[in-house]
Protein backbone atom coordinates (compact mmCIF):
# COMPACT_ATOMS: atom_id res chain seq x y z
CA UNK A 1 0.00 0.00 0.00
CA UNK A 2 0.99 3.20 -0.67
CA UNK A 3 2.17 5.34 2.07
CA UNK A 4 1.79 9.19 2.10
CA UNK A 5 5.64 9.53 2.20
CA UNK A 6 6.04 7.55 0.32
CA UNK A 7 7.28 9.23 -2.42
CA UNK A 8 11.42 8.38 -2.54
CA UNK A 9 10.57 4.68 -1.93
CA UNK A 10 11.17 2.10 -4.50
CA UNK A 11 10.23 -1.28 -1.94
CA UNK A 12 7.19 -2.53 -1.15
CA UNK A 13 6.56 -1.88 2.57
CA UNK A 14 6.19 -5.40 4.38
CA UNK A 15 3.04 -6.13 6.61
CA UNK A 16 5.15 -7.53 10.00
CA UNK A 17 7.42 -4.43 9.38
CA UNK A 18 4.64 -2.35 9.07
CA UNK A 19 3.00 -3.64 12.63
CA UNK A 20 6.50 -3.42 14.25
CA UNK A 21 6.04 0.32 13.82
CA UNK A 22 2.94 1.34 13.89
CA UNK A 23 1.27 3.26 17.01
CA UNK A 24 -2.06 3.08 15.56
CA UNK A 25 -3.41 0.74 18.43
CA UNK A 26 -2.09 2.38 21.16
CA UNK A 27 -2.09 6.52 20.40
CA UNK A 28 -6.18 5.84 18.70
CA UNK A 29 -6.76 7.66 22.01
CA UNK A 30 -5.49 10.80 20.59
CA UNK A 31 -8.12 10.96 17.55
CA UNK A 32 -10.15 13.89 19.19
CA UNK A 33 -7.49 15.75 19.66
CA UNK A 34 -5.85 15.52 16.42
CA UNK A 35 -8.64 16.45 14.66
CA UNK A 36 -9.50 19.17 17.22
CA UNK A 37 -5.35 20.15 16.43
CA UNK A 38 -5.78 20.36 12.80
CA UNK A 39 -9.31 22.28 12.71
CA UNK A 40 -7.08 25.07 14.45
CA UNK A 41 -4.08 24.63 11.72
CA UNK A 42 -5.91 25.03 8.83
CA UNK A 43 -8.55 27.94 9.78
CA UNK A 44 -5.30 29.17 10.65
CA UNK A 45 -3.57 28.35 7.40
CA UNK A 46 -6.52 30.19 5.63
CA UNK A 47 -6.32 33.52 7.80
CA UNK A 48 -2.76 33.95 7.34
CA UNK A 49 -3.85 32.96 3.31
CA UNK A 50 -1.33 30.15 3.04
CA UNK A 51 -4.03 28.38 1.92
CA UNK A 52 -7.61 29.25 -0.10
CA UNK A 53 -9.99 29.79 2.59
CA UNK A 54 -12.42 27.47 0.59
CA UNK A 55 -9.93 25.63 0.32
CA UNK A 56 -9.77 25.32 4.59
CA UNK A 57 -14.02 25.17 4.43
CA UNK A 58 -13.77 22.20 2.78
CA UNK A 59 -10.74 20.44 4.66
CA UNK A 60 -12.58 21.67 8.33
CA UNK A 61 -15.75 20.14 6.72
CA UNK A 62 -14.57 17.14 6.43
CA UNK A 63 -12.51 17.42 9.65
CA UNK A 64 -15.53 18.10 11.53
CA UNK A 65 -17.43 14.44 9.92
CA UNK A 66 -14.47 12.86 11.20
CA UNK A 67 -14.71 14.84 14.99
CA UNK A 68 -18.16 13.85 14.80
CA UNK A 69 -16.95 10.32 13.85
CA UNK A 70 -14.59 9.95 16.38
CA UNK A 71 -17.15 11.34 19.36
CA UNK A 72 -18.76 8.14 18.55
CA UNK A 73 -16.10 5.67 18.23
CA UNK A 74 -17.05 5.12 14.71
CA UNK A 75 -13.80 5.67 13.23
CA UNK A 76 -11.89 2.62 11.33
CA UNK A 77 -8.35 2.47 11.58
CA UNK A 78 -5.35 0.30 9.49
CA UNK A 79 -1.90 -0.49 10.48
CA UNK A 80 -0.74 0.12 7.49
CA UNK A 81 -1.58 4.31 8.07
CA UNK A 82 0.96 3.58 11.02
CA UNK A 83 -0.14 6.09 13.67
CA UNK A 84 -3.45 8.22 14.40
CA UNK A 85 -2.42 11.35 12.14
CA UNK A 86 -1.56 9.57 9.13
CA UNK A 87 -4.85 7.59 9.54
CA UNK A 88 -7.23 10.39 9.88
CA UNK A 89 -5.50 12.32 6.72
CA UNK A 90 -6.00 9.35 5.05
CA UNK A 91 -9.72 9.12 6.05
CA UNK A 92 -9.95 12.96 5.71
CA UNK A 93 -8.75 12.35 1.91
CA UNK A 94 -11.61 9.72 1.46
CA UNK A 95 -14.22 11.99 3.13
CA UNK A 96 -13.13 15.19 0.74
CA UNK A 97 -10.75 13.88 -1.76
CA UNK A 98 -7.48 15.32 -2.79
CA UNK A 99 -7.92 18.97 -1.11
CA UNK A 100 -6.83 16.88 2.04
CA UNK A 101 -3.71 16.99 1.23
CA UNK A 102 -3.33 20.99 1.91
CA UNK A 103 -3.90 20.32 5.68
CA UNK A 104 -0.52 19.48 6.41
CA UNK A 105 1.17 22.49 4.85
CA UNK A 106 3.36 23.94 7.15
CA UNK A 107 3.02 21.28 10.15
CA UNK A 108 5.32 18.18 10.56
CA UNK A 109 3.92 14.77 12.78
CA UNK A 110 6.62 15.79 15.15
CA UNK A 111 4.48 19.45 16.67
CA UNK A 112 1.52 17.46 15.20
CA UNK A 113 2.04 14.73 17.98
CA UNK A 114 3.64 16.93 20.62
CA UNK A 115 0.17 19.34 20.15
CA UNK A 116 -2.38 16.19 20.56
CA UNK A 117 -0.80 15.12 23.98
CA UNK A 118 -0.32 18.10 25.49
CA UNK A 119 -3.97 18.78 24.77
CA UNK A 120 -4.73 15.02 26.04
CA UNK A 121 -2.58 15.97 29.32
CA UNK A 122 -3.92 18.78 30.12
CA UNK A 123 -7.44 17.59 30.04
CA UNK A 124 -6.91 14.49 32.02
CA UNK A 125 -4.95 16.34 34.64
CA UNK A 126 -8.21 18.44 34.96
CA UNK A 127 -10.05 15.17 35.81
CA UNK A 128 -7.61 13.56 37.93
CA UNK A 129 -7.59 16.85 39.54
CA UNK A 130 -10.99 16.86 40.18
CA UNK A 131 -10.78 13.62 41.45
CA UNK A 132 -8.51 13.94 43.97
CA UNK A 133 -10.82 16.98 45.21
CA UNK A 134 -13.67 14.37 45.73
CA UNK A 135 -11.06 12.23 47.51
CA UNK A 136 -9.83 15.10 50.07
CA UNK A 137 -13.67 15.76 50.84
CA UNK A 138 -14.15 12.18 51.53
CA UNK A 139 -11.30 12.35 53.90
CA UNK A 140 -12.24 15.51 55.87
CA UNK A 141 -16.23 14.64 56.55
CA UNK A 142 -14.85 10.90 57.68
CA UNK A 143 -12.22 13.22 59.72
CA UNK A 144 -14.74 15.44 61.01
CA UNK A 145 -16.69 12.59 62.45
CA UNK A 146 -13.85 11.00 64.46
CA UNK A 147 -11.87 14.21 66.20
CA UNK A 148 -12.25 12.60 69.57
CA UNK A 149 -11.67 8.90 68.27
CA UNK A 150 -7.98 8.21 69.78
CA UNK A 151 -5.89 5.41 67.81
CA UNK A 152 -2.17 4.37 68.84
CA UNK A 153 -0.08 6.19 67.17
CA UNK A 154 2.83 3.96 65.62
CA UNK A 155 6.45 4.88 64.98
CA UNK A 156 8.73 1.60 63.61
CA UNK A 157 5.02 -0.17 63.62
CA UNK A 158 5.49 0.03 67.90
CA UNK A 159 2.45 2.02 69.75
CA UNK A 160 4.23 5.23 70.01
CA UNK A 161 2.07 7.77 71.63
CA UNK A 162 -1.89 7.92 71.26
CA UNK A 163 -3.26 10.18 68.70
CA UNK A 164 -7.02 11.53 67.03
CA UNK A 165 -8.06 9.53 64.51
CA UNK A 166 -8.71 12.66 62.08
CA UNK A 167 -5.01 13.97 62.86
CA UNK A 168 -3.81 10.24 60.90
CA UNK A 169 -6.55 11.17 58.76
CA UNK A 170 -5.09 14.90 58.25
CA UNK A 171 -1.69 13.56 57.52
CA UNK A 172 -3.39 11.79 54.45
CA UNK A 173 -5.38 15.10 53.25
CA UNK A 174 -2.02 16.84 53.20
CA UNK A 175 -0.53 14.38 51.17
CA UNK A 176 -3.19 14.70 48.86
CA UNK A 177 -3.62 18.31 48.89
CA UNK A 178 0.61 18.45 47.50
CA UNK A 179 -0.32 16.18 45.41
CA UNK A 180 -3.12 18.42 43.46
CA UNK A 181 -0.50 21.27 43.96
CA UNK A 182 2.07 19.49 41.97
CA UNK A 183 -0.71 18.59 39.49
CA UNK A 184 -1.83 22.03 38.93
CA UNK A 185 1.87 23.50 39.01
CA UNK A 186 2.65 20.63 36.48
CA UNK A 187 0.01 22.72 34.26
CA UNK A 188 2.04 25.47 33.20
CA UNK A 189 4.14 23.38 31.57
CA UNK A 190 1.64 21.02 29.71
CA UNK A 191 -0.50 24.30 28.84
CA UNK A 192 2.19 25.05 26.10
CA UNK A 193 1.64 25.24 22.45
CA UNK A 194 4.48 23.02 20.48
CA UNK A 195 2.38 23.42 17.72
CA UNK A 196 4.02 25.42 14.60
CA UNK A 197 7.70 23.85 15.54
CA UNK A 198 7.06 21.78 12.50
CA UNK A 199 9.48 19.24 12.18
CA UNK A 200 12.26 21.15 14.16
CA UNK A 201 12.96 24.07 12.76
CA UNK A 202 10.42 26.09 12.03
CA UNK A 203 8.88 27.07 8.90
CA UNK A 204 8.65 29.04 5.50
CA UNK A 205 5.50 29.69 5.81
CA UNK A 206 3.95 32.51 7.53
CA UNK A 207 2.34 30.64 10.13
CA UNK A 208 0.86 32.48 12.97
CA UNK A 209 1.60 30.18 16.10
CA UNK A 210 -0.08 32.26 18.80
CA UNK A 211 -3.32 32.10 16.80
CA UNK A 212 -3.48 28.18 16.81
CA UNK A 213 -2.01 28.37 20.42
CA UNK A 214 -4.84 30.34 21.29
CA UNK A 215 -7.42 28.45 19.23
CA UNK A 216 -6.46 25.45 20.92
CA UNK A 217 -6.68 27.25 24.46
CA UNK A 218 -3.11 27.11 25.17
CA UNK A 219 -1.84 29.94 27.46
CA UNK A 220 1.99 29.76 26.12
CA UNK A 221 4.15 28.55 22.89
CA UNK A 222 6.83 26.77 23.21
CA UNK A 223 10.06 29.18 22.09
CA UNK A 224 12.51 27.43 20.37
CA UNK A 225 11.08 24.67 17.58
CA UNK A 226 13.54 22.02 18.27
CA UNK A 227 12.36 22.01 22.26
CA UNK A 228 9.07 21.96 21.24
CA UNK A 229 8.76 18.52 19.39
CA UNK A 230 11.47 16.65 21.65
CA UNK A 231 9.95 18.08 24.98
CA UNK A 232 8.43 14.60 27.22
CA UNK A 233 8.90 16.50 30.29
CA UNK A 234 5.62 17.21 30.33
CA UNK A 235 4.65 13.89 30.34
CA UNK A 236 7.69 12.87 32.76
CA UNK A 237 6.39 15.30 35.05
CA UNK A 238 2.79 13.78 34.89
CA UNK A 239 4.32 9.95 35.38
CA UNK A 240 6.55 11.24 38.41
CA UNK A 241 3.63 13.60 40.14
CA UNK A 242 1.21 10.03 39.74
CA UNK A 243 3.80 7.84 40.84
CA UNK A 244 4.16 10.14 44.43
CA UNK A 245 0.04 9.92 44.55
CA UNK A 246 0.68 6.23 44.12
CA UNK A 247 2.45 6.62 46.84
CA UNK A 248 -0.07 8.06 49.12
CA UNK A 249 -2.77 5.69 47.99
CA UNK A 250 -0.31 3.03 48.32
CA UNK A 251 0.25 3.73 51.94
CA UNK A 252 -3.11 4.57 53.01
CA UNK A 253 -4.04 0.88 51.63
CA UNK A 254 -1.36 -1.04 53.44
CA UNK A 255 -2.77 0.62 57.00
CA UNK A 256 -6.41 -0.06 56.22
CA UNK A 257 -5.30 -3.82 55.22
CA UNK A 258 -3.96 -3.72 58.48
CA UNK A 259 -6.49 -2.31 60.24
CA UNK A 260 -8.77 -4.72 59.25
CA UNK A 261 -6.85 -7.36 60.37
CA UNK A 262 -7.97 -9.78 62.81
CA UNK A 263 -5.09 -8.23 65.00
CA UNK A 264 -6.13 -5.01 64.54
CA UNK A 265 -10.08 -4.71 64.07
CA UNK A 266 -9.82 -0.99 64.28
CA UNK A 267 -11.91 -0.77 60.32
CA UNK A 268 -14.04 -2.87 58.56
CA UNK A 269 -14.62 -2.26 54.48
CA UNK A 270 -18.34 -2.93 53.39
CA UNK A 271 -18.71 -5.96 51.14
CA UNK A 272 -18.71 -4.17 47.97
CA UNK A 273 -15.13 -3.36 48.24
CA UNK A 274 -14.02 -6.67 49.22
CA UNK A 275 -14.05 -10.21 48.50
CA UNK A 276 -13.91 -13.36 49.66
CA UNK A 277 -12.10 -16.46 49.39
CA UNK A 278 -13.20 -19.77 46.70
CA UNK A 279 -12.32 -22.55 49.66
CA UNK A 280 -11.61 -20.39 53.07
CA UNK A 281 -15.72 -19.63 53.85
CA UNK A 282 -15.14 -16.76 56.08
CA UNK A 283 -12.89 -15.24 54.26
CA UNK A 284 -13.51 -11.47 53.89
CA UNK A 285 -10.72 -9.68 52.11
CA UNK A 286 -9.43 -6.00 51.41
CA UNK A 287 -8.56 -6.76 47.35
CA UNK A 288 -9.28 -3.52 46.23
CA UNK A 289 -6.64 -1.70 48.59
CA UNK A 290 -4.54 -4.44 47.89
CA UNK A 291 -5.15 -4.10 43.93
CA UNK A 292 -4.58 0.08 44.49
CA UNK A 293 -1.07 -0.95 46.36
CA UNK A 294 -0.44 -3.24 43.86
CA UNK A 295 -1.17 -0.89 41.13
CA UNK A 296 1.44 1.84 42.00
CA UNK A 297 4.00 -1.09 40.41
CA UNK A 298 2.51 -0.34 37.21
CA UNK A 299 2.24 3.65 38.10
CA UNK A 300 6.64 3.80 38.99
CA UNK A 301 6.85 1.11 36.21
CA UNK A 302 5.62 3.89 33.38
CA UNK A 303 7.75 6.22 35.08
CA UNK A 304 10.78 4.25 35.17
CA UNK A 305 10.56 3.42 31.27
CA UNK A 306 9.88 6.69 30.41
CA UNK A 307 12.91 8.08 31.86
CA UNK A 308 15.01 5.47 30.36
CA UNK A 309 13.56 5.94 26.64
CA UNK A 310 14.55 9.64 27.15
CA UNK A 311 17.68 9.24 28.64
CA UNK A 312 20.56 9.77 25.86
CA UNK A 313 18.43 10.74 23.13
CA UNK A 314 19.70 13.25 20.69
CA UNK A 315 18.00 16.39 19.36
CA UNK A 316 15.52 16.45 17.93
CA UNK A 317 12.67 13.80 17.05
CA UNK A 318 13.31 10.18 17.54
CA UNK A 319 11.04 7.58 16.54
CA UNK A 320 11.80 6.32 20.07
CA UNK A 321 9.85 9.04 21.07
CA UNK A 322 6.74 6.92 20.25
CA UNK A 323 7.09 4.60 23.03
CA UNK A 324 6.14 7.46 25.63
CA UNK A 325 2.03 7.18 24.91
CA UNK A 326 1.25 4.01 26.28
CA UNK A 327 2.76 4.01 29.32
CA UNK A 328 0.94 7.96 29.54
CA UNK A 329 -2.53 6.19 28.67
CA UNK A 330 -1.98 3.64 31.57
CA UNK A 331 -1.42 6.04 34.34
CA UNK A 332 -4.15 7.85 33.36
CA UNK A 333 -6.64 5.26 33.48
CA UNK A 334 -4.87 3.40 36.22
CA UNK A 335 -4.50 6.52 38.81
CA UNK A 336 -8.34 7.65 37.57
CA UNK A 337 -9.52 4.28 38.38
CA UNK A 338 -7.48 3.94 41.97
CA UNK A 339 -8.76 7.11 43.10
CA UNK A 340 -12.30 6.58 42.90
CA UNK A 341 -12.34 2.99 43.98
CA UNK A 342 -10.28 4.25 47.10
CA UNK A 343 -12.61 7.43 47.75
CA UNK A 344 -15.69 4.50 47.69
CA UNK A 345 -14.03 2.64 49.81
CA UNK A 346 -12.96 5.02 52.75
CA UNK A 347 -16.50 6.72 52.24
CA UNK A 348 -17.87 3.45 53.22
CA UNK A 349 -15.21 2.01 55.81
CA UNK A 350 -16.73 1.41 59.42
CA UNK A 351 -14.50 2.75 62.07
CA UNK A 352 -14.59 0.54 65.55
CA UNK A 353 -14.19 3.65 67.44
CA UNK A 354 -13.99 0.97 70.61
CA UNK A 355 -11.31 -0.90 69.16
CA UNK A 356 -9.16 1.82 68.37
CA UNK A 357 -9.45 3.34 71.37
CA UNK A 358 -9.04 -0.20 73.69
CA UNK A 359 -5.85 -0.15 71.85
CA UNK A 360 -4.30 2.80 73.74
CA UNK A 361 -5.37 1.81 77.27
CA UNK A 362 -3.65 -1.43 77.40
CA UNK A 363 -0.21 0.16 76.48
CA UNK A 364 2.85 1.90 77.30
CA UNK A 365 1.98 5.21 74.59
CA UNK A 366 1.51 7.19 77.83
CA UNK A 367 5.03 6.85 79.27
CA UNK A 368 6.27 10.15 77.15
CA UNK A 369 3.21 11.65 79.30
CA UNK A 370 5.18 10.77 82.54
CA UNK A 371 8.32 11.87 81.35
CA UNK A 372 6.90 14.76 80.61
CA UNK A 373 5.06 15.23 83.38
CA UNK A 374 8.41 14.74 85.67
CA UNK A 375 10.45 17.25 83.38
CA UNK A 376 7.78 19.92 83.65
CA UNK A 377 7.94 19.90 87.15
CA UNK A 378 11.86 20.62 87.00
CA UNK A 379 14.06 17.19 86.51
CA UNK A 380 15.60 17.48 83.39
CA UNK A 381 14.17 15.34 80.77
CA UNK A 382 16.97 13.33 80.21
CA UNK A 383 16.57 12.00 84.17
CA UNK A 384 13.07 11.85 83.47
CA UNK A 385 13.22 9.63 80.67
CA UNK A 386 15.44 7.20 82.63
CA UNK A 387 13.26 7.06 85.65
CA UNK A 388 9.95 6.49 83.03
CA UNK A 389 11.77 3.82 81.27
CA UNK A 390 12.71 2.03 84.65
CA UNK A 391 9.27 2.19 85.67
CA UNK A 392 8.35 0.67 82.46
CA UNK A 393 10.52 -2.43 82.77
CA UNK A 394 9.24 -2.74 86.13
CA UNK A 395 5.49 -2.88 84.81
CA UNK A 396 6.92 -5.18 82.20
CA UNK A 397 7.98 -8.08 84.93
CA UNK A 398 4.53 -7.56 86.91
CA UNK A 399 2.35 -7.89 83.89
CA UNK A 400 0.90 -4.50 84.82
CA UNK A 401 1.11 -1.19 83.23
CA UNK A 402 2.13 3.02 84.71
CA UNK A 403 -1.56 3.40 85.46
CA UNK A 404 -1.47 0.67 87.47
CA UNK A 405 1.50 2.02 89.96
CA UNK A 406 0.66 2.86 93.28
CA UNK A 407 1.02 6.45 94.18
CA UNK A 408 3.52 5.09 96.89
CA UNK A 409 5.71 2.99 94.45
CA UNK A 410 6.15 6.49 92.21
CA UNK A 411 6.98 8.42 94.94
CA UNK A 412 9.99 5.64 95.31
CA UNK A 413 10.45 6.58 91.97
CA UNK A 414 10.45 10.40 91.88
CA UNK A 415 8.81 11.54 95.08
CA UNK A 416 7.79 14.83 93.02
CA UNK A 417 4.60 13.02 91.48
CA UNK A 418 1.38 13.31 92.81
CA UNK A 419 -2.05 11.64 92.44
CA UNK A 420 -2.76 14.32 89.65
CA UNK A 421 -0.73 12.15 87.66
CA UNK A 422 -3.40 9.60 87.18
CA UNK A 423 -5.54 11.92 84.76
CA UNK A 424 -2.56 12.82 82.64
CA UNK A 425 -2.04 9.05 81.80
CA UNK A 426 -5.62 8.57 80.56
CA UNK A 427 -4.95 8.32 76.52
CA UNK A 428 -7.93 10.70 75.74
CA UNK A 429 -5.44 13.73 78.07
CA UNK A 430 -2.70 12.47 76.24
CA UNK A 431 -4.00 13.58 73.09
CA UNK A 432 -6.00 16.63 74.15
CA UNK A 433 -3.07 17.90 75.51
CA UNK A 434 -0.81 17.87 72.67
CA UNK A 435 -1.71 20.98 71.34
CA UNK A 436 1.32 22.93 69.87
CA UNK A 437 0.85 23.99 66.63
CA UNK A 438 0.75 21.14 64.16
CA UNK A 439 -0.25 18.31 67.12
CA UNK A 440 -3.03 15.78 67.51
CA UNK A 441 -4.57 18.17 70.28
CA UNK A 442 -8.57 18.96 69.37
CA UNK A 443 -8.03 22.43 69.34
CA UNK A 444 -5.41 22.03 66.75
CA UNK A 445 -7.42 19.10 64.64
CA UNK A 446 -10.72 21.60 64.77
CA UNK A 447 -8.35 24.54 63.36
CA UNK A 448 -6.70 22.23 60.54
CA UNK A 449 -10.28 20.96 59.86
CA UNK A 450 -12.22 24.10 59.14
CA UNK A 451 -9.02 25.35 56.89
CA UNK A 452 -8.63 22.43 54.97
CA UNK A 453 -13.09 22.31 54.72
CA UNK A 454 -12.80 26.05 53.50
CA UNK A 455 -9.73 25.11 51.07
CA UNK A 456 -11.79 22.43 49.63
CA UNK A 457 -14.89 24.51 49.59
CA UNK A 458 -16.76 22.39 52.15
CA UNK A 459 -18.49 25.11 54.34
N1 LIG B 1 3.59 8.15 15.68
C1 LIG B 1 4.62 9.09 15.90
C2 LIG B 1 4.88 9.25 17.37
O1 LIG B 1 4.03 8.92 18.10
C3 LIG B 1 4.27 10.41 15.32
C4 LIG B 1 5.44 11.25 14.93
C5 LIG B 1 6.13 10.59 13.80
N2 LIG B 1 7.15 11.39 13.25
C6 LIG B 1 8.08 10.90 12.45
N3 LIG B 1 8.97 11.72 12.01
N4 LIG B 1 8.16 9.63 12.18
O2 LIG B 1 5.90 9.72 17.82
Amino acid sequence: MKKLWGGRFEGESQKWIDEFGASIEVDQVLAEEDIIGSLAHVKMLAKTSIILQEEADEIIRGLEILLVKAQKKELVFSIANEDIHLNIETLLHKEIGLVAGKLHTARSRNDQVATDMHLYLKRQVGEISGSLMDLEKVILLKAEKHVETIIPGYTHLQHAQPISFAHHLLAYYNMFKRDLERYQDSLKRIDCSPLGAAALAGTTFPIDRLDTAEQLGFSSVYSNSMDAVSDRDFILEFLSNSSILMVHLSRFCEEIILWTSHEYQFVSLTDAFSTGSSIMPQKKNPDMAELIRGKTGRVYGNLFSLLTVMKSLPLAYNKDLQEDKEGMFDTVKTVKDCLNVFAGMLDDMIVHEEKMSEATTKDFSNATELADYLASRGIPFREAHEIVGKLVLKCLKNGNYLQDISLADFQEAAPIIQEDVYSLLESRVAVERRNSLGGTGFVQIRTELEKAKKECQLN
